[in-house]
């Protein structure tokens, strides 16, 4: 396990780990339905770091949230207890164990002990002090490595590290912030940027600060059809309406390549068939649900002159067959172009699954909202709370 080193946060890969309790924050959010995993992407993504923790003979207790529960209840469709089943299966070497309680639990040097949904408990949300305080008292070592979970200031997240007697940073982490850096910082140029998808409002400071460093953005979905509103009476397309002003502003930098075809539908569903439009001939009637043939043939084009690709949300409601020739089209491309590609987002890897390219990224995030907070330049808390650690650990080491 290699990785640029930050020198601003402790690495768990530098630390003794040697009969040490280790707490790992894992991030397993994943859906779950009647009891089965339905994507295993990000219990896989943590694999390494559980394993490298446990060959090096720690006590390694893990904790995670699942879901969105109400504080002090059990939610039985949030528990944690199928990831455990699941875990045990894939560390069957090792003596795994299960704990609905946050009272201490004796393990030994290479057991496994999987915490319940941190959500369950009272003040995890709040960030609360006795909460961070009792998972503190976990352990000798606290590892943040839940890069999905790094926006979150919550106690599992934030408020342990504050207590714990040395926070530092999982190797998954680390590896999520090398790999977005490199595409952001001092990127190789050309940079193509994408942003696309439905969700209009949380994109547009993304794709504000996309525009200032990348030679260009592909807009696709929701975001695509606010800057076609800017000219044109787009009948039901999703858009919004209070984001055209900034739409407006960006599109004077000229980097932004907006879709000058779209397939428009008349219904929002599978059945609904799919026309090739100019923005100026849709009628009030009509939505947006892809882009065209000319806008599909100019992004490509665009994508196999990058360097550097970061990737963010599809062109349409790539959902329904109709629609999905444009996030396929998109998708095969950044599949065979040879940039240093980075891709990030719920839908996004659905796309990526549904289109069968893991292989062909270059690195793909387990972050969704920390991925496109990570890519606004926010310092997320969690890297605060291990800078830190790291500043608190210098000056106790030099008195
Ligand atoms: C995610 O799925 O983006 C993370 O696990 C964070 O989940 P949350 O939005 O419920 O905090």
């Amino acid at each position: 396990m290699h990785s640029i080193h930050n020198k601003n946060i402790i690495h768990m890969t530098d630390l003794d780990l040697n009969k040490k309790k280790v707490l790992i924050r894992v991030d397993f959010n994943v859906p779950i339905k009647n009891n089965q995993i339905l994507s295993d992407d990000r219990i896989q993504a943590s694999i390494p770091t559980i394993n490298f923790a446990l060959k090096k003979n720690a006590k390694v207790i893990l904790m995670s949230h699942i879901g969105r529960p109400k504080e002090g209840q059990i939610n039985h469709n949030l528990s944690i207890t199928p990831i455990v089943k699941y875990l045990k299966k894939i560390f069957h070497k090792y003596n795994v164990y299960f704990s609905k309680s946050l009272q201490h639990v004796p393990i030994k040097p290479g057991e496994l002990l999987i915490l319940e949904n941190v959500r369950f408990n009272i003040g995890e949300k709040t960030n609360d002090s006795q909460l961070s305080k009792k998972y503190a008292e976990l352990c000798d070592i606290f590892v943040m490595d839940a890069f999905g979970s790094a926006h979150r200031k919550e106690a599992s997240t934030y408020g342990v590290g504050l207590y714990a007697k040395i926070a530092c940073a999982g190797p998954l982490l680390v590896s999520e912030i090398n790999a977005l850096t490199k595409a952001l910082q001092n990127p190789q140029r050309p940079m193509v940027s994408i942003v696309g998808g439905a969700k209009i409002s949380t994109k547009f400071q993304l794709l504000k600060k996309l525009s200032m460093i990348s030679d260009i953005v592909i807009v696709g979905g929701g975001i695509a059809n606010t800057f076609l509103a800017i000219d044109y009476n787009i009948g039901k397309s999703l858009h919004e309406k209070k984001f055209i002003p900034l739409a407006k502003k960006l599109r004077a930098r000229n980097n932004i390549l907006i879709p000058v075809d779209s397939r428009i539908g008349t219904e929002f569903s599978d059945k609904s068939i799919a026309i090739n439009k100019k923005p100026s001939e849709i009628k009030e009637n009509e939505e947006i649900m892809d882009i065209g043939n000319k806008s599909i043939k100019k992004i490509t084009q665009v994508i196999q002159t990058a360097k550097t690709i970061l990737w963010n949300g599809p062109m349409g409601v790539f959902e329904f067959k109709n629609f999905s020739i444009g996030t396929r089209k998109l998708a095969k491309s950044i599949a065979i172009s040879k940039a240093f590609s980075i891709a990030g987002g719920g839908e996004t890897i659905n796309v990526i699954n549904m289109f069968d390219i893991k292989n062909n990224i270059s690195y793909i995030s387990t972050g969704g909202g920390a991925f496109l907070e990570f890519a606004e330049g926010t310092k997320l808390p969690a890297i605060h709370m291990l800078e830190l650690s790291k500043k608190k650990h210098n000056i106790n080491n030099t008195i």
